[in-house]
């Protein structure tokens, strides 16, 4: 019979008849010893034997499919019989699938006979692809609760957006250990500066602690100051925002349009027009990883004389007519934290088309420094630079930036492959004339609430996360401008992000939308 079994439920059944056969690649199976100890009616008191033990492994939870009695491999499939008692069902085996997981089985490893353990180590290398190495021995009670402790990490978790290494990293760091020029500066610095006006097309960069901070500098070289307005995407995370709080600066908050879900065009224009204090600055948000209508914004804010930053933390690859955001506007931001579609654990590069803003911006990155040499200050600064260390993963990652983006947007196309035809779930949009880097693969459901889903994915170890929620409606934020029709509003009620690191596959996908299908009832 096949071993399409999803549920616990559909386990029972296939476990009521005879046989099951388990696809050998799809199914996890765990090599353990069963002692004496076990003691059911299936298994003779005193009676020590190794057997294959099958795990049906979803998502992460571990479900003990039982000890089988008789077991054969035949077409790359694994033939096993549960044993019955007088034609009836096995309770004890049932109860006892029912109890174990996995984890425990393993604790229950007894000692064998060196005979046994090389038979089975043998049949399980032929038969199953499993390699039981040498070093694992034969298994006793300390040797299984260290495979015990080794299982306790395998529960396979689907984040946002986990760090991916290129594999070159360490080999890197350990050129800047070699060089001992762990901090402050050093020779990666100015190549990770370099690797991303390469691929951006930045004219100018400078590498620093984080993209707050990056902000930060943006905007105390434009000269933005207190009670300065600050226009700024009202549908964003707050740390495009923080900055200018950092700056004394009042944000305005401008909502998104439905075509992009980045800040609207049509509004800004309608609040330059019409606004009585004229702001000094706009930053405007590529919202995960998608490209705003960068064009025409940057032809408004050129219109009205105000400075344009570009908050790309999210979007790094993302491009508007071939051209790299981040580089349309006065300044640009790039994130390179945890969660971003690149990673130095945490970091930020800072870039302009401006030679003499970005030097600016190093000195104040730099405790504004004045060029003597002893330690002479006109200004204050902060010290915000980013080490040798961190550029070095920095340059590592640089090297997979292309195949980064292409995973991302696969990982987007497999959501729209899965959940295509069920109606009530929209998908972020692309722009015409733009490629977004698909940071976060971003959905809005019109019936289900959102949090359903998050909360059934979240028992499945699938993290989701609902979307931003916009700064105007955050408590901070209830005295600031604002200049919004409901669009975000709108999106943050119905929106989540879901699963989507890089280092996820088709098949995680497909899982995925099989419990978002369930939780919608499609
Ligand atoms: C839109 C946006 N802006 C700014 C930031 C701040 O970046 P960082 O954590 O590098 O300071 C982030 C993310 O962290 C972000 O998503």
């Amino acid at each position: 019979m096949d071993s399409k079994f999803d549920e616990w439920n559909d386990l029972k059944k296939c476990i009521d008849k005879k046989e099951i056969k388990v696809n050998i690649k799809e199914r996890y199976i765990y090599f353990l010893s069963v002692g004496h100890n076990v003691g059911t009616e299936s298994f003779g008191k005193g009676e020590a034997f190794l057997r294959p033990v099958i795990v049906y492994k979803k998502l992460g939870s571990n479900y003990f499919l039982g000890i089988p009695l008789t077991s054969k491999v035949k077409d790359g499939s694994y033939y096993f019989t549960f044993n019955r008692k007088n034609g009836k069902k096995n309770t004890a085996m049932l109860n006892q699938m029912k109890t174990f997981d996995a984890k425990r089985v393993v604790s229950y490893g007894g000692k064998i006979s060196k005979n046994v353990y090389a038979n089975l180590q043998n049949k399980m290398e032929k038969f199953l692809d499993i390699t039981l190495t040498k070093s694992e021995g034969v298994p006793t009670r300390a040797k299984s609760e260290e495979i015990l402790s080794k299982n306790k990490d395998e529960v396979k978790r689907f984040f946002l957006s986990s760090p991916h290494m290129s594999g070159n990293e360490l080999k890197y760091i350990e050129e800047v250990f070699k060089s001992n020029y762990i901090a402050p500066l050093g020779e990666y610095v100015d190549k990770f500066e370099q690797s991303v006006k390469n691929y951006t097309g930045a004219k100018n960069a400078l590498a620093v602690v984080n993209a707050t901070s990056a902000l930060h500098l943006a905007l105390r070289v434009l000269g933005v100051g207190e009670g300065d307005d600050v226009l700024a995407s009202t549908f964003t995370f707050i740390g495009s925002i923080n900055a200018i709080l950092y700056q004394r600066a009042n944000p305005v908050f401008i909502d998104s349009d439905e075509q992009s879900w980045n800040l609207s065009a049509k509004l800004l224009k309608e609040y330059l027009q019409t606004c009585l204090k004229k702001p000094k600055a706009l930053i405007v948000t590529h919202l995960y990883g998608m490209s705003a209508d960068i064009e025409k914004i940057s032809q408004i804010c050129k219109e009205y004389g105000v400075y344009l930053i570009e908050d790309s933390a999210e979007s790094l690859g993302a491009t508007y007519n071939n051209k790299h955001t981040g580089t349309f506007g006065d300044f640009g931001v790039y994130s390179f934290n945890g969660n971003k579609i690149l990673t130095t654990s945490g970091g930020g590069m800072l870039v302009s088309h401006n030679k003499e803003w970005i030097e600016k911006a190093l000195f104040y990155a730099t405790q504004a420094k004045e060029p003597c040499i002893h330690y002479e200050h006109l200004e204050y600064g902060y010290n915000y630079r980013m080490s040798n260390v961190l550029s070095a993963i920095g340059v590592a990652q640089m090297e997979v930036v292309e195949q980064r983006v292409t995973k991302k947007r696969e990982i987007f196309s497999w959501y729209k492959e899965f959940l295509d035809d069920v109606d009530e779930v929209s998908f972020m949009p692309e722009l015409p004339n733009s490629r977004g880097n698909r940071w976060l693969s971003a959905v809005t459901f019109e019936k289900t609430l959102h949090v359903d889903v998050m909360q059934s994915l979240q028992k499945l170890h699938v993290e989701s996360r609902p979307l931003w929620k916009p700064m105007h409606l955050q408590p901070l934020f209830k005295d600031s401008k604002k200049f919004v029709d409901g669009t975000s509003e709108k999106l943050y009620n119905k929106g989540l992000c879901l699963a989507s690191s890089t280092t996820m596959n088709k098949e995680d996908v497909e899982m995925i939308c099989k419990e978002i299908r369930k939780t919608l009832n499609v």
